[in-house]
Protein backbone atom coordinates (compact mmCIF):
# COMPACT_ATOMS: atom_id res chain seq x y z
CA UNK A 1 0.00 0.00 0.00
CA UNK A 2 1.64 3.62 -0.78
CA UNK A 3 0.39 7.09 0.24
CA UNK A 4 0.75 9.97 -2.51
CA UNK A 5 -0.72 13.49 -0.75
CA UNK A 6 -3.03 15.09 -3.37
CA UNK A 7 -2.06 18.52 -1.82
CA UNK A 8 -0.62 19.96 1.30
CA UNK A 9 -3.86 21.05 2.98
CA UNK A 10 -5.46 17.63 2.75
CA UNK A 11 -6.15 14.48 0.57
CA UNK A 12 -4.10 11.65 -0.18
CA UNK A 13 -4.87 8.66 -3.08
CA UNK A 14 -4.19 5.20 -1.62
CA UNK A 15 -2.55 2.77 -4.33
CA UNK A 16 -2.18 -1.17 -4.09
CA UNK A 17 -5.02 -2.27 -2.08
CA UNK A 18 -8.43 -4.16 -3.60
CA UNK A 19 -10.88 -2.72 -1.14
CA UNK A 20 -13.31 -5.88 -2.08
CA UNK A 21 -10.92 -8.42 -1.19
CA UNK A 22 -9.90 -9.34 2.75
CA UNK A 23 -8.31 -6.06 4.71
CA UNK A 24 -5.33 -6.99 7.02
CA UNK A 25 -5.50 -5.66 10.22
CA UNK A 26 -2.29 -3.57 10.12
CA UNK A 27 -3.52 -2.05 6.13
CA UNK A 28 -6.90 -1.25 8.28
CA UNK A 29 -4.71 0.82 10.38
CA UNK A 30 -2.35 2.30 8.26
CA UNK A 31 -5.49 3.17 6.33
CA UNK A 32 -7.44 4.53 9.49
CA UNK A 33 -4.20 6.62 10.62
CA UNK A 34 -4.13 8.22 7.01
CA UNK A 35 -7.82 8.92 7.48
CA UNK A 36 -6.97 10.81 10.33
CA UNK A 37 -3.75 12.82 8.98
CA UNK A 38 -5.04 13.50 5.35
CA UNK A 39 -8.93 13.89 5.96
CA UNK A 40 -9.51 12.68 2.77
CA UNK A 41 -8.88 9.30 1.13
CA UNK A 42 -9.06 8.51 -2.60
CA UNK A 43 -8.78 4.69 -3.52
CA UNK A 44 -9.04 3.83 -7.72
CA UNK A 45 -10.32 1.24 -9.82
CA UNK A 46 -12.20 -0.61 -7.12
CA UNK A 47 -15.34 -3.49 -7.57
CA UNK A 48 -17.27 -2.56 -4.95
CA UNK A 49 -20.92 -4.64 -4.37
CA UNK A 50 -23.25 -2.34 -2.00
CA UNK A 51 -22.31 -5.43 1.03
CA UNK A 52 -18.68 -4.56 0.28
CA UNK A 53 -19.41 -0.95 0.02
CA UNK A 54 -20.61 -1.03 3.39
CA UNK A 55 -18.22 -3.28 5.04
CA UNK A 56 -15.68 -0.50 3.60
CA UNK A 57 -17.56 1.88 5.57
CA UNK A 58 -17.12 -0.32 8.67
CA UNK A 59 -13.48 0.38 8.95
CA UNK A 60 -14.11 4.29 10.05
CA UNK A 61 -17.44 3.63 12.32
CA UNK A 62 -20.62 2.58 12.10
CA UNK A 63 -22.04 2.75 8.73
CA UNK A 64 -26.00 4.99 9.38
CA UNK A 65 -28.94 5.97 8.12
CA UNK A 66 -29.36 9.02 6.29
CA UNK A 67 -32.73 10.49 6.86
CA UNK A 68 -33.86 11.86 3.79
CA UNK A 69 -33.19 9.42 1.21
CA UNK A 70 -34.09 5.80 1.06
CA UNK A 71 -31.41 3.56 0.84
CA UNK A 72 -30.90 0.20 -0.96
CA UNK A 73 -33.53 -2.64 0.13
CA UNK A 74 -30.43 -4.95 1.34
CA UNK A 75 -28.08 -2.29 2.55
CA UNK A 76 -30.70 0.51 3.38
CA UNK A 77 -27.33 2.53 4.62
CA UNK A 78 -26.62 2.79 0.95
CA UNK A 79 -28.15 5.47 -0.80
CA UNK A 80 -27.72 6.65 -4.61
CA UNK A 81 -26.88 9.97 -5.32
CA UNK A 82 -27.59 10.62 -9.36
CA UNK A 83 -27.72 13.64 -11.34
CA UNK A 84 -29.75 12.70 -15.23
CA UNK A 85 -29.01 14.45 -18.15
CA UNK A 86 -31.93 15.98 -17.58
CA UNK A 87 -31.09 17.49 -14.27
CA UNK A 88 -30.08 21.16 -13.71
CA UNK A 89 -29.31 20.82 -9.66
CA UNK A 90 -26.99 17.94 -8.20
CA UNK A 91 -27.00 17.02 -4.77
CA UNK A 92 -24.35 18.33 -2.10
CA UNK A 93 -23.82 21.70 -4.42
CA UNK A 94 -22.84 23.99 -2.37
CA UNK A 95 -20.16 23.67 0.88
CA UNK A 96 -21.14 21.83 3.43
CA UNK A 97 -20.48 19.49 6.43
CA UNK A 98 -22.67 16.22 6.02
CA UNK A 99 -25.93 16.26 8.39
CA UNK A 100 -24.07 19.03 10.86
CA UNK A 101 -27.72 19.43 11.62
CA UNK A 102 -28.48 16.41 13.22
CA UNK A 103 -27.75 15.89 16.65
CA UNK A 104 -24.39 13.49 16.27
CA UNK A 105 -23.79 14.79 12.84
CA UNK A 106 -21.68 12.26 10.36
CA UNK A 107 -18.36 11.34 11.70
CA UNK A 108 -17.71 10.51 7.81
CA UNK A 109 -18.71 9.50 4.70
CA UNK A 110 -18.04 7.14 2.02
CA UNK A 111 -18.27 7.75 -1.83
CA UNK A 112 -18.17 5.10 -4.98
CA UNK A 113 -18.47 6.30 -8.20
CA UNK A 114 -20.49 4.04 -10.59
CA UNK A 115 -20.94 6.20 -13.51
CA UNK A 116 -19.07 9.16 -14.00
CA UNK A 117 -19.24 12.31 -16.69
CA UNK A 118 -16.71 12.44 -19.32
CA UNK A 119 -15.46 15.61 -17.62
CA UNK A 120 -16.55 17.62 -14.74
CA UNK A 121 -18.57 16.56 -11.78
CA UNK A 122 -15.04 16.66 -9.43
CA UNK A 123 -15.72 16.98 -5.59
CA UNK A 124 -13.88 20.05 -3.97
CA UNK A 125 -12.54 19.67 -0.11
CA UNK A 126 -11.38 21.84 2.52
CA UNK A 127 -9.35 21.60 5.44
CA UNK A 128 -11.31 23.39 8.35
CA UNK A 129 -8.21 22.77 11.01
CA UNK A 130 -6.02 25.03 8.66
CA UNK A 131 -8.78 27.30 8.39
CA UNK A 132 -9.16 28.03 12.49
CA UNK A 133 -5.49 27.94 12.76
CA UNK A 134 -4.88 30.83 10.10
CA UNK A 135 -7.33 33.32 12.57
CA UNK A 136 -5.83 35.81 15.01
CA UNK A 137 -6.17 35.19 18.45
CA UNK A 138 -9.08 37.48 19.20
CA UNK A 139 -10.97 35.88 15.85
CA UNK A 140 -10.26 32.55 17.83
CA UNK A 141 -11.34 33.93 21.64
CA UNK A 142 -14.62 35.33 19.85
CA UNK A 143 -15.23 32.53 17.79
CA UNK A 144 -14.79 30.28 21.05
CA UNK A 145 -17.77 31.50 22.76
CA UNK A 146 -20.19 30.95 20.01
CA UNK A 147 -22.78 27.92 18.96
CA UNK A 148 -23.82 27.70 15.28
CA UNK A 149 -27.58 26.67 14.64
CA UNK A 150 -27.61 24.36 11.46
CA UNK A 151 -30.54 23.45 9.99
CA UNK A 152 -31.30 20.38 7.36
CA UNK A 153 -33.97 23.08 5.72
CA UNK A 154 -31.99 25.56 4.93
CA UNK A 155 -31.58 26.56 1.03
CA UNK A 156 -34.53 24.35 0.68
CA UNK A 157 -37.61 26.97 0.14
CA UNK A 158 -40.17 25.02 0.10
CA UNK A 159 -38.85 22.50 2.06
CA UNK A 160 -36.38 19.42 1.37
CA UNK A 161 -39.09 17.66 -0.74
CA UNK A 162 -39.84 20.42 -3.00
CA UNK A 163 -35.73 20.61 -3.94
CA UNK A 164 -35.62 17.05 -4.22
CA UNK A 165 -38.16 16.98 -6.51
CA UNK A 166 -36.17 18.63 -9.57
CA UNK A 167 -33.65 16.02 -9.08
CA UNK A 168 -35.37 13.73 -11.50
CA UNK A 169 -33.56 10.20 -10.74
CA UNK A 170 -33.66 10.93 -7.11
CA UNK A 171 -37.01 12.33 -6.00
CA UNK A 172 -38.76 8.75 -5.86
CA UNK A 173 -36.41 7.92 -3.21
CA UNK A 174 -36.69 10.54 -0.80
CA UNK A 175 -38.89 10.25 2.71
CA UNK A 176 -40.88 13.66 1.82
CA UNK A 177 -42.36 13.13 5.35
CA UNK A 178 -38.88 13.42 6.97
CA UNK A 179 -39.03 15.92 9.87
CA UNK A 180 -36.70 19.13 9.68
CA UNK A 181 -33.72 18.80 12.09
CA UNK A 182 -32.11 21.47 13.81
CA UNK A 183 -29.51 21.58 15.93
CA UNK A 184 -26.65 24.21 17.44
CA UNK A 185 -22.89 22.99 17.61
CA UNK A 186 -19.94 24.86 18.55
CA UNK A 187 -18.70 27.12 16.14
CA UNK A 188 -14.55 25.80 16.93
CA UNK A 189 -14.80 21.82 17.71
CA UNK A 190 -12.38 19.95 18.89
CA UNK A 191 -11.45 16.29 17.05
CA UNK A 192 -11.91 13.45 19.88
CA UNK A 193 -9.44 11.26 18.05
CA UNK A 194 -6.85 14.07 17.26
CA UNK A 195 -7.61 16.84 19.60
CA UNK A 196 -7.58 19.44 17.06
CA UNK A 197 -9.69 22.51 16.63
CA UNK A 198 -11.79 23.04 13.44
CA UNK A 199 -14.18 25.38 12.40
CA UNK A 200 -17.35 23.72 12.02
CA UNK A 201 -19.87 25.78 10.18
CA UNK A 202 -21.33 25.80 7.00
CA UNK A 203 -23.10 27.64 4.27
CA UNK A 204 -25.51 24.77 3.24
CA UNK A 205 -26.90 23.95 6.95
CA UNK A 206 -25.35 27.33 9.73
CA UNK A 207 -28.62 29.71 9.96
CA UNK A 208 -27.38 32.11 12.29
CA UNK A 209 -25.33 31.82 15.83
CA UNK A 210 -27.06 30.67 19.18
CA UNK A 211 -28.91 33.86 20.93
CA UNK A 212 -28.46 36.04 17.52
CA UNK A 213 -30.68 36.60 14.81
CA UNK A 214 -30.16 35.67 11.19
CA UNK A 215 -29.43 39.33 9.85
CA UNK A 216 -26.66 39.79 12.95
CA UNK A 217 -24.90 36.42 12.14
CA UNK A 218 -25.05 36.57 8.52
CA UNK A 219 -21.84 38.53 8.01
CA UNK A 220 -19.68 36.71 10.41
CA UNK A 221 -21.14 33.52 8.82
CA UNK A 222 -20.61 34.64 5.24
CA UNK A 223 -16.97 36.00 6.26
CA UNK A 224 -16.05 32.42 7.97
CA UNK A 225 -17.39 30.47 5.11
CA UNK A 226 -15.43 32.44 2.30
CA UNK A 227 -12.34 32.57 4.55
CA UNK A 228 -12.49 28.36 4.74
CA UNK A 229 -12.58 27.73 1.32
CA UNK A 230 -9.45 29.84 0.39
CA UNK A 231 -7.70 27.66 -2.75
CA UNK A 232 -5.07 26.95 -0.16
CA UNK A 233 -6.68 25.04 2.42
CA UNK A 234 -8.45 22.72 -0.51
CA UNK A 235 -7.76 19.85 -2.84
CA UNK A 236 -9.81 18.46 -5.71
CA UNK A 237 -10.84 15.22 -6.79
CA UNK A 238 -11.15 14.00 -10.56
CA UNK A 239 -13.35 11.08 -10.45
CA UNK A 240 -13.77 8.11 -12.48
CA UNK A 241 -16.12 4.65 -12.46
CA UNK A 242 -14.38 2.83 -9.16
CA UNK A 243 -13.47 5.27 -7.68
CA UNK A 244 -13.99 5.62 -3.66
CA UNK A 245 -13.48 8.70 -1.34
CA UNK A 246 -13.98 8.97 2.62
CA UNK A 247 -14.18 12.24 4.12
CA UNK A 248 -13.98 13.38 8.14
CA UNK A 249 -16.86 15.58 8.08
CA UNK A 250 -15.57 16.75 11.79
CA UNK A 251 -12.44 18.86 10.10
CA UNK A 252 -13.27 18.79 6.66
CA UNK A 253 -15.38 20.78 4.02
CA UNK A 254 -17.24 19.56 0.55
CA UNK A 255 -18.55 20.22 -2.47
CA UNK A 256 -19.93 18.72 -5.38
CA UNK A 257 -19.46 20.73 -8.42
CA UNK A 258 -22.10 21.20 -10.74
CA UNK A 259 -20.06 21.28 -14.35
CA UNK A 260 -21.33 18.49 -16.29
CA UNK A 261 -24.82 19.71 -17.47
CA UNK A 262 -26.57 16.85 -20.24
CA UNK A 263 -23.96 14.34 -18.60
CA UNK A 264 -25.06 11.30 -16.37
CA UNK A 265 -23.40 11.04 -12.71
CA UNK A 266 -24.19 7.71 -10.38
CA UNK A 267 -22.53 7.47 -6.77
CA UNK A 268 -23.54 5.08 -4.22
CA UNK A 269 -22.83 6.79 -0.46
CA UNK A 270 -22.76 5.63 2.81
CA UNK A 271 -22.56 7.85 5.94
CA UNK A 272 -21.17 7.09 9.69
CA UNK A 273 -22.13 7.35 12.87
CA UNK A 274 -20.41 10.38 14.82
CA UNK A 275 -20.79 11.95 18.16
CA UNK A 276 -22.12 15.04 19.36
CA UNK A 277 -19.06 17.66 18.85
CA UNK A 278 -17.77 19.73 21.60
C1 LIG B 1 -22.25 14.81 -0.99
O1 LIG B 1 -22.40 15.94 -0.59
O2 LIG B 1 -22.17 13.85 -0.22
C2 LIG B 1 -22.13 14.54 -2.49
C3 LIG B 1 -20.71 14.62 -2.94
C4 LIG B 1 -20.57 14.30 -4.41
O3 LIG B 1 -21.51 13.80 -5.03
O4 LIG B 1 -19.49 14.53 -4.96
Amino acid sequence: MHIAPLSTALGAEILGIDLAGEIPDQAAADIHAAFLAHRVLFFRDQSLSPPAFVQFARLFGEPDIYPFIKGLPETPEVIEIIKTEADTKNFGGSWHSDTSYMDCPALGTTLYALETPAFGGDTLFANTTLAYDALSQGMKKLLGSLAGVNSSEKGYQGGRAAGMARLDAMKDTFEAQAKTYENAHPVVRTHPETGAKSLYLNRSHTLRFSGMTVEESAPLIDYLCNHMIRPEFTCRFRWRAGSVAVWDNRTTLHHAVNDYAGQHRHMHRVTIKGDRPC
